[in-house]
C-alpha cells in the first residue's frame, strides 16, 4: 500500500504493526493502539486428529495470554481452543464478536470466564481506541459451525484482513474497505473429503487432485480480487500425528491430497506470477507498513526450509513428542457406557419433528454404523430406530466409542467434534447432500431453528401465516425461529417462546429489541377465502413436511 506522508504515517513509522503467527491461523497483532490476539490453537483438536502445523509447541504462551483484545474468527477447534483461552488468556481481556446469528460463541466463552465483550455487525467498522476493527460475518448454516469470520484491523496506518478459513461473498464491498497492507488466508484443505469416502482408490485420488486444486484456484481468486501488498499462507494445513491417520499427511507433495503445506501454495502463488507471498511459521513475526515487510523467523532460514523439506521426519519426531497426549485422550474415550439407540432417539427425534426443510432437504435414511449394530435416522418418518438391514441412502461407519463421547458430553454439533477427526467412514447413494452435515451441525432446539429458519428464507422470499386476525411473518425476526410452533398470542402481543422476544401485532413493532419489526398485516377475510377458493391461498407457501422442499440445493461444503 502506497504511503502518503502524514503526520500519522510518521507516528506510524515509529510504532509499525507486527504480526507474529502463533501457529495455524492463530495470530498475535501488535500495534501502537495495543495488541490482539487472534485464533490461538494448541491443544490436539476432534478426537486428537488436528494438531498445529508447524509445531507451536515453542510458541512463548507466556507472551502473547494478556493481550489488550481477543478475536476468534469462529468456533471451530482449531480457531477456538477452550483449554488454553481458560488457562492462559488473562479473563478481562475485551472480546471482539463477530455478528452470528446465534450468541454461541459469547456463551462459550462467558462460561469460560470471559466477562468484556464488543458486539460487531458485518462488515461495520468499529473504533476502539485508535484500532479499527471490521468484520465480515458469514451466516450461512455451512459457513463453519453456524457462522465464521475474518478481521480487518487498521491501526490509522497498516491495514490487515485475516481472512482465516472464512469465505466472503461480498468482494466489492471488501475492496471498498481496503487497500491492504496484509492478507492472511487459507489455501489448504480442512475437510474429511474426500478421504473418508468408500470409494475406489483411483476415483478419491481423482477428488482428492480438484479438490486441491480448486482449494489454491480459490484462494488465488482472493488474492488478486484484494490485491494486498503481501500474502501470508495461515489457517492450515492441520497435520494428523495418530497412528490411525498419520497416512493423511502431504508428506510429498502428492497431487492427490488436499492438505498441501504452505510452500506449495508460495510457488503456486509464483506460477500465477505473483511474488508477495510469505512464509510465516509459529513464532516468526512480520513487521508490516509503508509498502515493507520485515520477517523474522525463530530458527534460522535453513531449519525452517527443513521443516518442509523432511516433513516426513518432522512429522515422525512431533508425533514422537505428542504420543503421550493422543496415548491419554484415546484412553479416556467411553466405551459400553451408553445406549446409542435409544439416547439418539430420545435427543433427535423432537428435533426432527421440528426440520421441516432438513427432511426434505436429506429425504432419505442414514445409517450410523458401528459395526456390531447400527441406528437409522429416518428422515421421511422422523424417526430413530435400530438397524435391521433396511437400506440407506447414507451411511457413517463410525466406532462407537466417539458416538458414546457425543452422547455423553451432549455435543450440539458433532461436524465440529466428530467428522472433522476424520475418523469415520462415509457412503451414500447419489451426490453430496449438505443438508445431511448440517443436521448434525444443529442438535439443540436453537440450532436447528436458526438453520429451518434461514433454509425457509431462501426458498421464500416471506412465508407468512394466519396468526388471529393478522398475516403474520412465519419466521421470528430474532432468530428464525418458527412462529407457527413457538408464538404465543395474548391481548394483541405476539410473544416467541424460543427466547422471549415480543411483538405488537397491530403495528408489527418489537416490545424486547428496538431494532426488528415483525412483516403482519391484518388478514382481509374476505381475500383469503376467494384466494382458497381459487387454490391459491398465500398459506400455501408454507412448505409442509414433505410437500415443498428446500429447492433442490446442493452442495456447497464437501
Ligand atoms: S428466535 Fe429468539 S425470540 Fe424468537
Amino acid at each position: 500500500m502506497a504511503a502518503p506522508s502524514s503526520p500519522v504515517r510518521a507516528e506510524a513509522r515509529l510504532a509499525p504493526m507486527r504480526v507474529t503467527s502463533v501457529g495455524h491461523a492463530g495470530l498475535f497483532i501488535e500495534t501502537r493502539h495495543g495488541s490482539v490476539l487472534c485464533d490461538p490453537w494448541f491443544n490436539p483438536a476432534y478426537f486428537a486428529s488436528w494438531f498445529p502445523f508447524p509445531s507451536n509447541e515453542e510458541v512463548d504462551v507466556e507472551r502473547i495470554g494478556n493481550p489488550t483484545y481477543l478475536y476468534l474468527s469462529h468456533l471451530h477447534h482449531d480457531h477456538f481452543d477452550p483449554e488454553f483461552l481458560r488457562e492462559l488468556v488473562a479473563k478481562d481481556t475485551t472480546v471482539v464478536l463477530p455478528d452470528f446469528p446465534l450468541p454461541l460463541m459469547e456463551r462459550a466463552l462467558e462460561e469460560l470466564g470471559f466477562r468484556s465483550f464488543v458486539h460487531t455487525r458485518n462488515l461495520e467498522p468499529v473504533e476502539l481506541d485508535g484500532l479499527t476493527f471490521t468484520i465480515p460475518a458469514a451466516v450461512a448454516p455451512t459457513d463453519g459451525p453456524l457462522g465464521d469470520s475474518g478481521l480487518i484491523l487498521y491501526d490509522g496506518a497498516t491495514r490487515i484482513f485475516n481472512q482465516n478459513d472464512s469465505r466472503p461473498v461480498d468482494l466489492d464491498a471488501l475492496s471498498a474497505l481496503g487497500p491492504y497492507d496484509a492478507h492472511f488466508l487459507q489455501f489448504s484443505g480442512a475437510i474429511w473429503y474426500p478421504m473418508v469416502y468408500r470409494l475406489p482408490e483411483k476415483a478419491k485420488a481423482a477428488l482428492g487432485r480438484k479438490k486441491r486444486e480448486n482449494q489454491m484456484m480459490r484462494a488465488l481468486r482472493y488474492v488478486e480480487q484484494l490485491e494486498a501488498d503481501f500474502v501470508f499462507p495461515s489457517a492450515g494445513p492441520p497435520c494428523f500425528l495418530d497412528d490411525d491417520l498419520f497416512h493423511l499427511n502431504d508428506f510429498d507433495r502428492d497431487p492427490a491430497n488436499i492438505f498441501p503445506d504452505q510452500t506449495v501454495f508460495l510457488e503456486y502463488l509464483e506460477r500465477h506470477g505473483r511474488d508477495s507471498g510469505r512464509l510465516l511459521v509459529p513464532g516468526s513475526s512480520a513487521t508490516l507498513g509503508d509498502g515493507v515487510c520485515a520477517i523474522e523467523h525463530p530458527h534460522a532460514d535453513e531449519d525452517v526450509h527443513a521443516i518442509f523439506a523432511n516433513k516426513r521426519e518432522y512429522l515422525e519426531a512431533y508425533r514422537t513428542r505428542r504420543q503421550p497426549t493422543i496415548d491419554a485422550i484415546r484412553s479416556s474415550w467411553p466405551r459400553g457406557e451408553v445406549d446409542i439407540v435409544a439416547s439418539l432417539r430420545e435427543w433427535f427425534e423432537p428435533l426432527l419433528e421440528q426440520a421441516d426443510m432438513t427432511c426434505v432437504g436429506v429425504n432419505g435414511r442414514l445409517l450410523l454404523d458401528w459395526g456390531e449394530q447400527g441406528a437409522v435416522i429416518d428422515f421421511h418418518q422422523r424417526l430413530v430406530y435400530e438397524w435391521h438391514g433396511e437400506e440407506w441412502d447414507y451411511r457413517l461407519g463410525i466406532d462407537r466409542a466417539l458416538i458414546e463421547s457425543c452422547i455423553l458430553k451432549h455435543y450440539e454439533d458433532w461436524v465440529n467434534e466428530l467428522f472433522l477427526s476424520c475418523r469415520f467412514e462415509a457412503e451414500r447413494k447419489g451426490p453430496f447432500n449438505e443438508y445431511v452435515y448440517n443436521f448434525f451441525k444443529c442438535l439443540s432446539e436453537e440450532r436447528i431453528q436458526y438453520a429451518e429458519g434461514y433454509y425457509s428464507e431462501q426458498f421464500h422470499e416471506q412465508q407468512m401465516w394466519e396468526c388471529g386476525d393478522y398475516l403474520v411473518q412465519r419466521r421470528c425476526p430474532h432468530l428464525k425461529a418458527d412462529l407457527t410452533r413457538f408464538g404465543v398470542v395474548e391481548d394483541g402481543i405476539l410473544t416467541c417462546t424460543l427466547h422471549g422476544w415480543q411483538f405488537e401485532l397491530a403495528t408489527g413493532r418489537c416490545l424486547t429489541s428496538d431494532d426488528r419489526r415483525l412483516h403482519c398485516e391484518p388478514l382481509r377475510r374476505g381475500e383469503a377465502v376467494a384466494a382458497e377458493a381459487n387454490g391459491s391461498s398465500r398459506d400455501e407457501e408454507v412448505p409442509s413436511a414433505r410437500g415443498v422442499g428446500p429447492g433442490g440445493g446442493s452442495p456447497v461444503i464437501s
